[in-house]
């Protein structure tokens, strides 16, 4: 049962941007924002910001705006940050440690407690708090420490017979940025995919509209 019953993915899609410029206004020492500064802001249309945010109740008032520390308080709780989800990260390659070292993930609704590779060279490496663990521990790990929640940053090739795995263990959701579609054998499962190169070729688009 979704928790927001009737509420789009695509209003869905916007919470995080939403939550992005108010933190920004928030680290600015500004605590209201009307709806036509805070669109023009997003450059989002003040109705388009209603729309949005009446799905979950309205948090504006007539004539006074918004309150920044009370919308972003209220986005955060619609989208869980709060929830410390047990996250782990398989394949501590060059997007791997980049994503375990950069990503803040306990301002993001996860905490990451697990990280795993099958190269013996780089089990023990130090990431963070974290060591990398060799990929045969995985198993054990999962039922001791219950992960919820799985980061793939392996090849499209390992990635169906580790993400079968992980479902077996428990995992039920996956930042995956392998490439491979794990939404076609496990629609009950929650899934982000993550394609850097689909944002490079829509990028590619938008010169060319302006080039040619
Ligand atoms: P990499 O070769 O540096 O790292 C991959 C790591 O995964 C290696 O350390 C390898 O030992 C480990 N690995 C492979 N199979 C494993 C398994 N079964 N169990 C545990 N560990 C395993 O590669 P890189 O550059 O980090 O990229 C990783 C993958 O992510 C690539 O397949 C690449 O295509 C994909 N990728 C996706 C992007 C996206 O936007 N979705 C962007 C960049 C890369």
């Amino acid at each position: 049962m979704p928790r927001y019953e009737g509420v789009s993915p695509s209003v869905i899609r916007r919470l995080p941007r939403y939550h992005r410029f108010l933190e920004d206004l928030q680290r600015r020492d500004v605590h209201r924002i009307s709806s036509r500064e805070l669109s023009a802001l997003m450059n989002l249309t003040a109705s388009q910001i209603r729309q949005d945010l009446n799905c979950f109740g309205g948090f504006g008032q007539q004539g006074y705006g918004y309150n920044v520390d009370a919308l972003l308080g209220e986005i955060g709780n619609i989208l869980g940050l709060q929830r410390d989800y047990r996250s782990i990260l398989i394949g501590a390659g060059n997007l791997g440690l980049a994503i375990a070292k950069h990503m803040t993930f306990e301002t993001k609704g996860f905490n990451l407690i697990g990280i795993f590779d099958r190269n013996k060279e780089l089990v023990g490496m130090p990431v963070r708090h974290l060591v990398i663990s060799d990929i045969n521990r995985l198993e054990n790990f999962c039922k001791t420490f219950s992960p919820q929640v799985a980061i793939l940053c392996i090849p499209k090739a390992s990635a169906q017979e580790i993400s079968d795995k992980l479902i077996r263990l428990g995992i039920k959701g996956f930042w995956n940025f392998s490439h491979y579609d794990l939404t076609l054998d496990h629609p009950d499962i929650a899934v982000e995919n993550v394609h850097l190169g689909d944002s490079l070729m829509t990028l590619c688009y938008q010169v060319s509209e302006i080039l040619e």
